[in-house]
């Protein structure tokens, strides 16, 4: 089931969200749906914070990438009560979206190793150390269950640039071709 995206301005999306119980309902349904909703949206990672819930479970696709970047081909993966434990490497910018924050992209500097701890969708747990794109789009999912958003990382500038986009989605205006939830607004 394709469920709606939170968007910038909703309070769950600023909670640290919580480790989950290894006996959690219906988990299985609920990463599911939250591989339906990220496919729909054509993202490459969704939190569940961004539809509504204050948890740490996190999915990442990023097969749609395998054409430049061939080693993640078929990677679809689920990460349960996700940590970050280390950040390192080499600072590198890119640009990020995010599907909370529909219209906005914007150069992110970030370590490019990471050490992390998880559970896998089977609850075995992991811990490891991931390099490259996909230590950049762990950062911006697990960010995501510290009540973090992409643009915490940007300067006062960059900040002042898009506010007014960010006052556009408080008031409930978001373009996208998903379907979102918007503060305000059912
Ligand atoms: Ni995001």
């Amino acid at each position: 089931m394709v469920l709606p995206i939170y968007v910038y301005g909703q309070p769950v999306l600023r909670k640290v969200a919580e480790d989950i119980a290894p006996d959690y309902p219906n988990l299985k349904e609920l990463i599911d749906n939250m591989f339906e909703t990220m496919d729909k949206a054509d993202g490459v990672g969704l939190a569940a914070p961004q539809i509504g819930l204050p948890i740490r479970v996190v999915v990442v696709n990023l097969d749609v990438l395998s054409e430049d970047f061939p080693e993640y081909k078929d990677f679809r993966k689920a990460y349960i009560n996700a940590h970050i434990l280390e950040v390192g490497g080499e600072e590198v910018a890119m640009d990020e979206g995010c599907l909370s924050l529909p219209g906005i992209h914007e150069s992110v500097k970030r370590g490019d190793k990471i050490r992390v701890k998880y559970l896998d969708e089977n609850l075995v747990p992991h811990e490891e150390v991931v390099e490259g794109y996909l230590a950049r789009v762990m950062q911006h999912e697990f960010d995501h269950l510290e009540g973090k958003m992409f643009i915490d990382h940007l300067s006062p500038l960059r900040k002042q640039m898009i506010k007014g986009k960010l006052n556009a989605m408080l008031k409930g205006k978001a373009h996208c071709t998903y379907k979102v939830k918007t503060v305000g607004r059912k």
